[in-house]
């Protein structure tokens, strides 16, 4: 059944997470494009709670603003200095409790908000650092909740091996009686290897009456969240638990080898789900997605391409192999190979890659074409318009069915200012060429090989000042004699003296082949 949304949902986040020996406070390190304490706040999101607290003490006015950032709406509460988890949601339920009475007084109901100052129903606990429980998990510990109309219910998983975790103790019937920490536990207990996964709910009531009577009378000299189990329980409440049925799902992460596993098991359920989607994922194993990102079915993902931030692929586009793309969005059937690319937007049918640098505010059009060895940045290159080799085009707008030929580059940068080129439709830039913005090319217009366009060129005019070629003929032989050049050149007028051309069918041979390379 679909459990009803609880009161509140609340995050501890304010411990120190010394072990992850960073400048970064711990829910602030990222997996899977979110932080830690972002993936707590999208699966508690995803109960609908009628509010969200998120408990800070280190490093709190960083980890505040990440928390306002990513979710403005929750709220934030600052843990005293008493240590412990049971501090921590005493300081999280008397925020709660402060905004209900400030909700109360705002809805008109200021002499009745005694009655209703306090909140009331499912409050779930989680932490900031177990990226891999979810909205789904979350909810099934909130429907069992619920169900079984609990003061407390437990989140429990099975593990191999259950050091430094709180270990559940139950009774000859199976019913939970308390959590003891793996420092109070007696051998006895610490073979138990049913561990607390540190996420619960509770009935706000029974976890406000409980709270109350927490003692530092422990291993740790703090106070114990977790005692509220045998509490609720001698105040006559019912205690139940809920096994994740994955117990991977439930770890917490205190290192960056725990960090690293979390973000290969949470990217392996990211990939698995696009799978399942349609999207046809060849290496799992090195490919690795976004929380964030979206794929559409029958794309496909080759070997070694990460996807991050809000990339979206349309359906039928082929991404990778080697491909990274942040924020990019990639049109219905694109295909992009070995690309790197941020904030760019590839239109239907486009072809980039291979070798292709793509930079903000890059957008290609319909069916058209960034090749190898071209980077791109603010630039606008309309549909059907390539631009296939070795080039650099930025600060631009390039029309529909244009061409930028081979090794071309739009300076844009005169050392003061940034200025943007324009080049309308059916424009053939000859290979070679240098735009020095600003500069506009119309439509239809030609530019020669090699050319250096600083003035604008009108619609159908061609622009070119290559300089004519010479030939010194004899030169080598004459100026570098006994070189490997100058045998060479003596060996192939030899040969062409004994096929009987004549040194003027030569040079006309000559003048064919530079005429050739003019265009790429
Ligand atoms: C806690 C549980 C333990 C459980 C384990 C699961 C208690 C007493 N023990 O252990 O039974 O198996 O989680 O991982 O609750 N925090 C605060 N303020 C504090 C202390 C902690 O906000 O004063 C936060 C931490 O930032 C973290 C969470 O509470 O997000 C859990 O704290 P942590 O110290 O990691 O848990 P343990 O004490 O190891
Ligand atoms: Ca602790």
């Amino acid at each position: 059944m679909t459990p009803t949304p609880p009161a509140a949902v609340m995050i501890l986040a304010a411990g120190a997470g010394t072990r992850m020996r960073s400048a970064t406070p711990k829910v602030m390190h990222r997996i899977a494009g979110r932080s830690l304490v972002a993936h707590a706040l999208a699966a508690a999101a995803e109960l609908e709670p009628g509010r969200t607290v998120v408990v800070v003490r280190h490093e709190r006015e960083a980890v505040a603003a990440h928390v306002t950032e990513v979710a403005p709406h929750a709220l934030i509460a600052d843990q005293d200095p008493v240590p412990g988890t049971g501090s921590a949601v005493r300081c999280g339920l008397s925020t709660l409790d402060a905004t209900t009475v400030a909700a109360a007084v705002a809805a008109g109901g200021a002499d009745m908000a005694h009655l209703d100052s306090q909140v009331q129903g499912s409050v779930v606990v989680t932490s900031g650092d177990v990226p891999l429980v979810d909205g789904a998990l979350l909810g099934a510990l909130v429907a069992a909740h619920q169900d079984q109309a609990n003061a407390v219910t437990v989140l429990t998983a099975e593990v191999p091996d259950a050091t430094g975790y709180g270990r559940i103790v139950r009774d000859g019937a199976g019913a939970v009686t308390r959590i003891v920490e793996h420092k109070d536990a007696s051998a006895e207990e610490r073979a138990i290897r049913e561990i607390n996964a540190g996420i619960y709910v509770f009935d706000a009531a029974a976890l406000r009456d409980a709270l109350a009577h927490l003692t530092t009378d422990n291993a740790q000299g703090e106070l114990y969240l977790t005692d509220v189990l045998a509490l609720a329980r001698e105040a006559g409440g019912r205690v139940g638990a809920l096994v994740a049925p994955e117990a991977s799902a439930v770890e917490g992460v205190n290192d960056r080898v725990q960090l690293a596993a979390a973000g290969a098991a949470l990217n392996r359920r990211i990939v698995d789900g696009w799978m399942r989607a349609g999207v046809t994922i060849v290496d799992p194993a090195t490919t690795w997605i976004d929380a964030d990102v979206e794929l559409e079915a029958d794309v496909t993902v080759l070997p070694g391409t990460q996807l991050h931030g809000a990339t979206f692929v349309a359906a039928g586009a082929t991404v990778g192999p080697d491909t990274t793309l942040t924020d990019v969005e990639v049109g219905e059937g694109a295909t992009v190979t070995r690309v790197h690319g941020s904030l760019a937007k590839i239109g239907p049918g486009a072809t980039v890659g291979p070798f292709t640098y793509l930079r903000p505010g890059t957008i290609l059009g319909k069916k058209g074409k960034i090749g190898a060895f071209v980077e791109t940045k603010n630039a606008e290159i309309g549909a059907h318009s390539k631009v296939p080799h070795l080039s650099y085009v930025g600060d631009a707008t390039v029309g529909e069915h244009s061409n930028v030929g081979a090794g071309s580059i739009f300076v844009n940068y005169d050392g003061v200012t940034k200025s943007r080129s324009e080049v309308g439709d059916h424009v053939r830039i000859g290979s070679d060429n240098t735009l020095i913005a600003p500069v506009q090319i119309g439509d239809g217009a030609y530019t020669g090989a090699g050319a250096i366009i600083r003035h604008d060129v009108p619609a159908g005019a061609l622009a070119l000042n290559a300089v004519s070629q010479q030939v010194v003929e004899g030169w080598v032989e004459r100026r570098r004699p006994g070189t490997p050049s100058a045998e060479a050149a003596r060996a192939a007028q030899d040969a062409d003296t004994a096929r009987g051309l004549s040194s003027g069918a030569q040079e006309e041979r000559a003048a064919a082949a530079a005429d050739h390379k003019g265009e790429a």
